[in-house]
């Protein structure tokens, strides 16, 4: 049914295993948070799209619907911005819009705000334009969007925001297979620091270069820990899923980035009892999980904040996106 104004939310992402090795055709295990990105949209008169985010500073933004595409987007709206132009472009619509986006997490811990903004703003305006959209072809035109703000990307956290749950996820949705799974006893600590995705990709990339046998040889091993952890997983084996995140913790390590910070509070989260640890997403920064059996959990929590890290309160497995009101 179409409606002038429609409120859709999107969940973050975690990644529990393969990242980086996923960009180069290999499998990675995503898992959706319960702390989501709200995107309202309001079809309005005129020709103008006015963006309000407030969490970002973007007050009142504006742009006219014939600028899009052919000017530079300032960095905070970017994504809602080529959302829109993808979108108007594909469907031939002109319309102002008037756009109010809030989230319930910061976009320093490497949550994926930017692709769960994007999520809500497509599936959005499927619904204000009327235009059938289904899942796949939601996670098409977000991966495209994605790809033209940030050049890379292999879509794992598109394919969390679209479907929640978690995620057997092979490059630009490939494969996409839901895991029936029941619950994730997981800690996540949060290092303090921003990680700059692009420039983690871009410095495996040139590792891959120079020491192609090496690195393919690294990516092949994740791939087997992926496989292993996708049947861990689905058999609520917690002590191989514990020996698996720590052998691909050692692994990302291996191709250099993980960081001091991420290194201490792995080993930390250890030494008090969690069952494996490693960092999540691009390394250097960002957030750290920890598999923790339910006696052991206050001990990790202290054990990381020690460290220096921050406990971030997730729960995983979480909705994917949906229609608010
Ligand atoms: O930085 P994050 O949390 O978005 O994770 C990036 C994961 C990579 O595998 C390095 C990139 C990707 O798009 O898969």
């Amino acid at each position: 049914m179409k409606k002038s104004n429609v409120l859709v939310s999107a969940p973050g992402k975690l990644m529990l295993f393969g990242e980086h090795a996923v960009l180069y055709g290999n499998p990675c295990i995503v898992t959706a948070v319960d702390q989501r990105v709200y995107v309202n949209v309001e079809k309005v008169g005129g020709e103008s799209i006015k963006i309000n985010a407030p969490e970002l500073k973007i007050d009142n933004y504006s742009i006219k619907v014939s600028d899009l595409g052919g000017v530079d987007y300032p960095k905070e709206v970017k994504f809602v911005l080529k959302a829109i132009e993808v979108f108007f472009k594909k469907y031939k619509i002109v319309s102002g819009l008037k756009i109010d986006t809030k989230s319930d997490f910061s976009s320093l811990f490497g949550f994926g705000s930017s692709s769960a903004v994007t999520v809500c703003m497509v599936k959005a305006l499927s619904k204000i334009f009327d235009i059938e959209v289904d899942n796949k072809s939601l996670f098409d035109i977000c991966f495209k969007v994605v790809l033209e703000v940030q050049g890379v990307g292999s879509g794992f956290d598109i394919a969390a925001a679209v479907w929640g749950g978690t995620i057997y996820f092979v490059r630009g949705g490939k494969v996409i297979k839901p895991l029936k799974i029941s619950r994730l006893p997981l800690v996540v600590g949060y290092t303090g620091i921003k990680a700059d995705t692009t420039t983690l990709v871009q410095k495996v990339a040139k590792l891959y270069k120079s020491h192609e046998k090496k690195i393919g040889e690294i990516f092949a091993s994740i791939r087997v820990i992926v496989e292993k952890a996708k049947i861990a997983l689905e058999n609520t084996d917690y002590l191989k899923l514990g020996e698996l995140m720590d052998e691909n913790q050692k692994l990302l390590e291996d191709l250099s980035i993980s960081s001091i910070e991420l290194g201490s509070l792995t080993k930390a989260a250890r030494r008090a009892g969690a069952l494996g640890a490693k960092l999540s997403g691009a390394g250097g920064g960002d957030c750290m999980v920890a598999l923790a059996n339910k006696s052991k959990t206050a001990k990790i929590r202290e054990a990381i904040e020690k460290s220096g890290g921050v406990i971030i309160d997730v729960k995983f497995n979480t909705e994917g996106v949906r229609i608010e009101k």
